[in-house]
């Protein structure tokens, strides 16, 4: 994180968190703006999806959303309540960039300066996603992630946003899960885009990563003290049985998930046993790309909310399997499984040794109601984020050098193709009227991080 802001400690702190451990919650642009067309904000891939029938679960649409664009003062001064100490939130490219190139949006620009100027000043440090989903539809129009061209498009986005914001932000993210963007805006079409083309697997994967690469090399000759990442989900991946070929069908699903991503970004090779797996088109990959892909980063950002049971399809084990989960569920239907967790860490600093790791989204939905007292009573949700912290604790306790947690998420928000049914706060959004309402996990997560981490077994 950039030194005028955070002093990180190595040694771990009484509580088991190492002092400077940064506390907070993440959200992203899409799910909780709203002010779709307002500001001079262009047309993003979402604002055209969610308006296609049949694609949202309730028929609703982020149009509105949380109406953060406009009540951002009064969430951040919550966020402070609650004692965050850093929050992960996402630009909207389409809000700073109309046509996603060319013509800056200087009132999408301002917005998200009053939003960093509002956190710095209630002592929160602002870390900030810039790829969370969004792609400017005038993109799209061109071919969007198809196209290699958008990889240099989102390097001068970056580039732009840095300019305006980067004295002033602790850390870049530059994508937000790119296994998600590929496999379910393209393959299964649940996400915008909205495509149905498995050929596409290796020229979008392509294309995200080379955009990552030249997005850093932009931001770190803007920003030379400012820490860049990205963000990828990972799901603890475990073979159901004990047999060989399930063994090996989970090696195949984590080579599809995660290693497809973390091997280019970390060693500069995309991994030799997928490789057969996924059409790479002959003029794919330029000399130079995988150099600019595999540029050294400054931190991983860890999403993690389940595991995976894999056990081999009728192709062995090139066609693994997910065993549906039986274990306790979330309205997601995700397993919870807080060993996974630690696992997943420990994973990850034994084979890419990044500098640091920050958990940039862990979180829970659960069927959460207004009591008759005008609360929200989630004790399971507590539950899932206690167990999540200790085994972060642990992981930190084996030399893991985790440095922060975002909890996902601050608000129950749009949640992509579920709509609003999926509530994922620790607030509670109420809809109709906008109001924000701390959850019981609300208040016990402000004082785990009033404390760093003291109270997490309370
Ligand atoms: C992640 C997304 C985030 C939210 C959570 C529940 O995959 O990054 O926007 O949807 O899942």
């Amino acid at each position: 994180m950039n030194d005028t802001n955070v002093h990180l400690q190595d040694s771990a702190s009484e509580t088991g968190f190492p002092s400077g451990f940064l506390w907070g919650t993440a959200t992203a642009a899409y799910q909780i703006e709203g002010a779709a067309r307002e500001g001079g904000k262009g047309e993003s891939i979402w604002d055209r999806f969610v308006h296609a029938p049949g694609t949202i679960a309730d028929g609703s649409t982020g149009d509105i959303a949380c109406d953060h664009y406009h009540r951002w003062s009064d969430d951040l001064d919550l966020m402070a309540r609650l004692s965050h100490s850093a929050y992960r939130f996402s630009i909207a490219w389409s809000r700073v960039l109309p046509d996603g190139k060319g013509h800056i949006n200087e009132t999408g620009m301002d917005f998200y300066e009053q939003l960093v100027d509002g956190l710095l000043a209630r002592g929160i440090v602002p870390c900030v996603t810039l790829y969370h989903w969004d792609l400017p539809q005038a993109l799209q129009d061109r071919g969007g992630w198809e196209n290699r061209d958008t990889a240099s498009y989102f390097a001068d986005f970056a580039q732009a946003v840095a300019r305006r914001l980067g004295d002033r932000v602790s850390a870049w993210i530059t994508h937000n899960e790119p296994h998600i963007i590929v496999y379910h805006g393209y393959v299964d079409g649940t996400k915008a885009p909205g495509l149905r083309n498995p050929a596409l697997v290796g020229p979008i994967s392509h294309h995200l990563l080379l955009s990552h690469g030249l997005a850093c090399q932009a931001l770190r000759a803007e920003t030379p003290h400012t820490d860049i990442g990205m963000a990828l989900n990972f799901a603890a991946i475990e073979p159901a049985t004990d047999r060989e070929a399930d063994a090996e069908a989970a090696r195949t699903l984590d080579g599809l998930w995660h290693r497809w991503f973390t091997d280019p970004l970390f060693t500069g090779a995309y991994p030799e046993d997928i490789v057969p797996l996924i059409a790479q088109p002959p003029d794919l990959i330029r000399s130079g790309d995988l150099e600019t892909i595999a540029a050294p980063l400054d931190f991983l950002g860890v999403n993690y909310y389940t595991r995976a049971l894999v056990r081999a399809g009728k192709g062995g084990p090139t066609d693994p399997r997910i065993v549906p989960p039986s274990g306790p569920l979330t309205t997601m239907g995700w397993e919870i499984y807080p060993e996974g967790l630690r696992a997943t860490l420990t994973r990850l600093h034994r084979d890419y040794q990044p500098k640091y790791l920050y958990i940039t989204e862990n979180g829970v939905a659960f069927p959460d109601t207004l009591t008759g007292d005008g609360e929200v009573h989630d004790a399971a949700r507590t539950r899932y984020l206690r167990e999540h912290f200790l085994a972060t604790r642990q992981a930190i306790a084996e030399g893991m050098p985790v440095r922060g947690f975002f909890v996902w998420s601050l608000l129950d928000n749009f949640e992509w193709s579920y709509g609003f049914g999926q509530r994922f706060g620790i607030v509670y959004t109420d809809y109709p009227t906008q109001r924000r309402i701390p959850k019981d996990s609300a208040t016990w997560l402000a004082r785990v991080a009033a404390t760093n981490g003291g109270t997490v077994e309370e």
